[in-house]
């Protein structure tokens, strides 16, 4: 038997990119990974606080484009962990084309795009990628027909690319929340009935709130994480055990 080791879930003087980094979740996640003592970029859309946050260099970037990630990629010189938070959803008018066209772009292909652009850098540290999934990942849900192939498609991916990427060293990890508390689920917890609807299939009864995230995701960023690879973890208080 191997002498024992302290579990490790050090991920101080890592360096960590955050898409969609100030929002709900990627806000906390970014927060939970400057506590942790790692190096921290969050990216979104919208432009840069005015008031730095504590620890984080904010960036703008879409995920759509391209280019831009690309140059992103150009400009760092060292990535331990990528944190895919960028998301948003368009419920009913995702039958539109050019809708469903956006949000595949925005998850699945940004997701991709992202990944595929850091994989050098990745590979030169032998480090991570976590993507975001969702209930939707796995359930079927009539108002959001894009948001929802995208987040399965999410799940797949991070298998292939774990295989694909396993001997560069580089892990692939995903997420997959349930109901968080966030901007992008504030319209639905909004409609009469719609938030006890939720909870009612949540066996502790509560939403969650985004910092519920963070734990998991500084978890499979750290070395005690070593071996998981090509999964996709539900946090969500149990929604999808029922
Ligand atoms: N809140 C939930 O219950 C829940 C459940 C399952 C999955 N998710 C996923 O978690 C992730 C984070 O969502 P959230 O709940 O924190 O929502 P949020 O709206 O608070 O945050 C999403 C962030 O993504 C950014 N974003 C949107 N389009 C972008 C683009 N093209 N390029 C870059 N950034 C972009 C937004 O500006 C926003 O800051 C998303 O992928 C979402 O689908 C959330």
């Amino acid at each position: 038997m191997s002498p024992r080791m302290p579990v490790d879930f050090d991920v101080s003087g890592k360096h960590v990119l955050v898409t969609g980094g100030r929002g709900g979740i990627g806000g906390a996640i970014a927060a939970a990974f400057v506590d942790a003592g790692a190096h921290v970029i969050a990216t979104d859309l919208s432009p840069v606080p005015v008031e730095p946050r504590k620890g984080i260099d904010d960036r703008v970037l879409d995920v759509r484009d391209a280019d831009a990630v690309r140059a992103l990629a150009e400009d760092l010189d060292r990535l331990d962990v990528l944190v895919q938070c960028a998301g948003r959803a368009a419920p009913m008018t995702e039958y539109e084309l050019a809708t469903f066209e956006e949000i595949v772009g925005i998850h699945l292909t940004g997701s991709f795009s992202m990944a595929t652009a850091l994989r050098p850098l990745l590979a030169a540290s032998r480090g991570s990628v976590l993507n975001v999934g969702s209930m939707y990942s796995y359930f079927g849900s009539p108002l959001v027909p894009a948001y929802g192939a995208a987040k399965a498609g999410i799940v797949q991916l991070t298998k292939t690319l774990a295989l694909a990427w396993a001997a560069d060293g580089i892990r692939v990890n995903g997420i997959a929340p349930g109901w968080i508390r966030t901007a992008l689920t504030a319209p639905l917890a909004d409609l009469p009935g719609a938030a006890e609807a939720i909870t009612s299939r949540i066996p502790g009864g509560q939403l969650g709130e985004p910092e519920d995230l963070a734990g998991t995701a500084v978890f499979l960023a750290s070395p005690a994480a070593r071996l998981i690879t090509g999964v996709t973890i539900p946090v969500d208080g149990g929604y999808s055990a029922g």
